[in-house]
């Protein structure tokens, strides 16, 4: 039966978000030299926990402070060993899982682990060391004279991971989601999209291995498996884990082999997945296409529903595994969009990024039944980029801006100040 937005899910795990919009992670790069959470971040997420969203994804937090994605990401200091150990580590986690979560919404930590796609400058390892990956290839931006030359500058070259590397990094995102769930949170999400460390594995292109996790789609969920299996082993029952993945096209060669992982991880009992899509070599996720026309949304919900970049994907998802909670992010900009995308039976959850970083109460508004279909929407126009920089040709530096603009709203939110919606 179709579901409408204010519809609470519940996960198998047994949380419950009051309604179907959730807040989609966003790097806030707001955790400072120290890599914890800051008292501008927590206020953040206070204003977020008052928007009225069914659950909070927070931004990605780094299972190894090492190995970052952005100089000022949170990140795991060290091995975390339980709470009678790391009493203040523990304090300083829980006020932001109560900031996040004393207003009501489920809150939820995304886990990840860069590999290949940390940059040079981000992380304790030294500018000069390697970054890690499943397989030695090393990182291009495009095809482009200067995305050539910059690459290597801007993304050392991964070494590839030993069996030793692989059981600490498994140990870290366990430990990380071990001091999460003994700091309040109702659960994480395992990043394993948008070609990070997890995406790495799983993906054929990144994966050259032949040992255990190489070869074919089972093996290459190896890693992703182990840390599934060994988080559930650690904390308590009740705490949800979750994972954001990218699609794959029908056309694509890995179409299937995706298929199959997903499959895999429903068997091993994950609570939900987020399909995204894109990486830092090709970043759809960073798509600034404009929502569907007033003519073309007057047509059909299913071409309302199209604001979503992901959404033949996700369709084909939920018609192999109907029962997995599925999460769409990416495009969202309307309560149509949004309504139109459960109606069609695509998803259960919306995820919205971007204009929540305009409107830390744009879920609110999606669900007052008050206020007219023609206002409950945030439009949004390409982000604005400083004078001659739209013409580099570097296609991840339009990514960039668009995500630095949004990451400068995240800390305008942090400091009480109004934000700006890009003009479209
Ligand atoms: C500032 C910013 C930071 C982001 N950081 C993350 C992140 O930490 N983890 C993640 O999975 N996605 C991240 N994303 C991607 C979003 O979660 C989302 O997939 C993407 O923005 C598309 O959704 P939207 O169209 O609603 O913005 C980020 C996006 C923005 C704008």
């Amino acid at each position: 039966m179709a579901s409408s937005l204010s519809d609470p899910v519940k996960l198998p795990c047994g949380v419950v978000f009051p309604n179907r919009l959730v807040k989609a992670a966003m790097a806030e790069l707001m955790a400072g030299s120290e890599h914890t959470p800051t008292p501008e971040l927590i206020e953040v997420y206070n204003q977020w926990g008052q928007g009225g969203w069914g659950a909070i994804l927070t931004g990605n937090v780094q299972v190894d402070i090492n190995h970052l994605g952005s100089p000022f990401d949170p990140a795991l200091h060290g091995e975390y060993t339980g709470k009678d150990n790391n009493f203040l580590l523990v304090e300083t986690w829980s006020k932001y899982a109560e900031a996040c979560q004393q207003h009501g919404p489920p809150s939820i930590v995304q886990i990840c682990h860069p590999g290949r796609q940390s940059f040079r400058i981000a992380g304790n390892r030294g500018i000069f060391a390697s970054t890690i990956a499943p397989s030695p290839i090393p990182l291009v931006m495009g095809d482009g004279f200067l995305e050539r030359l910059l690459s290597p500058l801007l993304f050392p070259a991964p070494r590839e991971m030993t069996q030793a590397d692989i059981d600490t990094v498994t140990r870290q995102f366990v430990d990380t989601a071990r001091l999460m769930a003994d700091s309040g949170f109702s659960g994480v999400q395992l990043h394993g999209a948008h070609g990070y460390l997890i995406d790495q594995f799983l993906n054929p292109k990144t994966n050259h291995r032949t040992d255990a996790y190489g070869g074919s789609a089972q093996n290459r969920s190896k890693f992703v498996l182990d840390i599934l299996k060994q988080t559930r082993a650690v904390v308590p029952s009740t705490f949800c884990i979750g994972i954001k993945l990218n699609s794959a096209d029908h056309s694509s060669a890995t179409f299937e082999d995706t298929m199959t992982q997903i499959g895999l991880l429903v068997s091993a009992g994950i609570d939900f997945l987020e399909v995204s899509g894109g990486t830092y070599e090709d970043p759809k996720m960073m798509s600034t296409k404009t929502h569907p026309s007033e003519e073309e949304k007057s047509k059909s919900s299913r071409t309302a529903a199209r604001e979503a970049f992901f959404l033949e994907f996700a369709t084909a998802v939920r018609t192999r595994y109907p029962s997995l909670v599925l999460m769409l992010t990416g495009g969202f900009r309307t309560r149509a969009g949004a309504e139109a995308a459960l109606r069609q039976n695509a998803c259960d959850l919306v995820g919205i990024a971007r204009p929540a970083a305009v409107d830390t109460r744009f879920a609110r508004l999606l669900l007052d039944e008050s206020v007219a279909e023609e206002e409950a929407r945030l439009p949004l126009g390409k982000a604005p980029a400083p004078w001659g920089v739209g013409w580099i040709p570097i296609r991840i530096l339009g990514a960039g801006l668009e995500s630095s603009y949004y990451a400068g709203q995240i800390k305008r939110i942090g400091k009480g100040l109004k934000t700006f919606a890009p003009g479209l």
